[in-house]
Formats: structure tokens, C-alpha cells, sequence
């Protein structure tokens, strides 16, 4: 039982620490280059570590019109049905992420509070669902990265995301198992990485230029 509780203990820090590295990296904002060109004619973004000159890079003396000149902004119009039905899958992808990584919180501490074990189920199904629906959101979204730089990142993602959708179902369906009872930590611990590796790798492909 105390190898199980430092077991738990260790997971818990990496957890803490792999939440806190996706959370910092994932609100970055997108960088997918555009193709069609800014405002101003020119490309709209650069690669990563091109070293090509950038607005940001120009002294803003030489650049910035007077104040008096910039015409006003139009005002942004929300297009509430745009909004919530494009990038599905970079929206649907939160809720296999935190209810995985809740449920595998919750497996790894049934062994000292089996009340618990109901709430790890009901997670581990609800996230079970949404990683269906990411697989086929995620598949959806895939031909704009075919034939690029990231196109190799895109493969492994999917890869890795439909292991990790695999292994919440498989999981979901362990929980009524009496004899997987004593092993489902190590699925845990298993679930906990797959997740990690699936969100780092679509931050990656979701924030960075091309
Ligand atoms: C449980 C399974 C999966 C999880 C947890 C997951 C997670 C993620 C995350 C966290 C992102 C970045 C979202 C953002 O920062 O806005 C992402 C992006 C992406 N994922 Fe997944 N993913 C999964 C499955 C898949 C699968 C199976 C595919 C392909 C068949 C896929 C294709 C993509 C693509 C193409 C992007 C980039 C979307 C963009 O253009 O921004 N994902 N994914």
C-alpha cells in the first residue's frame, strides 16, 4: 500500500507539472501561416526561426502612421454559429484531456478510497465518448497539414490520439472487470501519458507556423 501511495504521489507531481507546461503553451495563440496575404500586401507570417524581418522587428518610428491618420478598426462582428462550428476538434479535445486525466487521478487513488471508483468509471466514459468524437473531428481537420513541414507531426498525433481514444474505451470497459481492479493504476499512469503526448503534439501542430 505505501509503494501505491508514493506511486500516487509522483504521479500527482507530474500531472501538476505536465497540466501546468500544456496550459502555458497551448494559450500562445495559433500561427498557422495564412496564405492569403496582410492588409498591407505583405506576407502574413514568417516561419519559425527564419530570422525573416518582421514587423515587430522594423522601430516603430518608421512605420506607425500618425495617430491621427490610423482609420478606426470596424467593430468585430461574432458569428456565434462560425464560432462554434469551426476548429470542432480543437474545441472537443478538452474534454478528453481533463476528464482523462481526472478519471486517471481518481483510478490512482481507488486502492485507499475504493468510494471513489463509480466517479473514475462515469469519467472515464464521458471521456471515452468525446475522444470518439475527436478522432473524427481530428480527421476532418487533417488535409490542410498533408504535404507540408508538419505533415509527419500530423501522422504521429493521429497516431497517438487514436491510441489514446482506443485506450479510453478499452479502460472504460476494464472498470466493470473484477480481475482488472488491482492493475487499473498502471493504466492510469499509461492514460496519463498517452494524453500528455497527444495534447503536446497537437499544441504543436495547432501553434506553429508553416
Ligand atoms: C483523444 C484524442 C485526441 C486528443 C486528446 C487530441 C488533442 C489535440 C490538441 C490538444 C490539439 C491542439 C488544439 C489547440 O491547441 O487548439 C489538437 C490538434 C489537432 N489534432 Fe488532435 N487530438 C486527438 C485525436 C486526433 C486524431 C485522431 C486526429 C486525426 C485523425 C487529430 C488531428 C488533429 C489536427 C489536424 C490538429 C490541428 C488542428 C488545427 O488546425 O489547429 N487529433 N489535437
Amino acid at each position: 500500500m505505501d509503494s501505491a501511495l508514493s506511486s500516487v504521489r509522483a504521479a500527482l507531481v507530474a500531472v501538476v507539472f505536465l497540466i501546468t507546461a500544456a496550459a502555458v503553451s497551448a494559450h500562445e495563440g495559433h500561427h498557422h501561416a495564412s496564405p492569403s496575404p496582410s492588409p498591407s500586401g505583405a506576407p502574413s507570417a514568417s516561419p519559425v526561426g527564419s530570422g525573416a524581418v518582421t514587423a515587430s522587428s522594423v522601430p516603430p518610428s518608421t512605420t506607425a502612421p500618425a495617430p491621427s491618420a490610423s482609420p478606426s478598426p470596424a467593430p468585430f462582428h461574432l458569428d456565434v454559429r462560425e464560432a462554434l462550428l469551426s476548429h470542432l476538434h480543437n474545441k472537443i479535445v478538452h474534454f478528453p484531456l481533463g476528464l482523462g486525466l481526472a478519471a486517471a487521478i481518481i483510478l490512482l487513488v481507488t486502492p485507499r478510497w475504493p468510494q471513489y471508483e463509480p466517479a473514475g468509471r462515469a469519467l472515464l466514459v464521458a471521456a471515452a465518448v468525446f475522444a470518439v468524437a475527436a478522432y473524427f473531428t481530428g480527421d476532418a481537420q487533417m488535409p490542410p497539414f498533408h504535404g507540408t513541414p508538419l505533415a509527419g507531426i500530423a501522422e504521429r498525433h493521429e497516431q497517438l490520439g487514436t491510441a489514446t481514444a482506443i485506450t479510453l474505451c478499452v479502460g472504460a470497459a476494464l472498470t466493470w472487470v473484477r480481475g482488472a481492479k488491482r492493475w487499473l493504476w498502471l493504466y492510469a499512469l499509461l492514460l496519463i501519458v498517452l494524453l500528455s503526448l497527444t495534447g503536446f503534439l497537437g499544441g504543436v501542430l495547432a501553434h506553429t507556423e508553416f
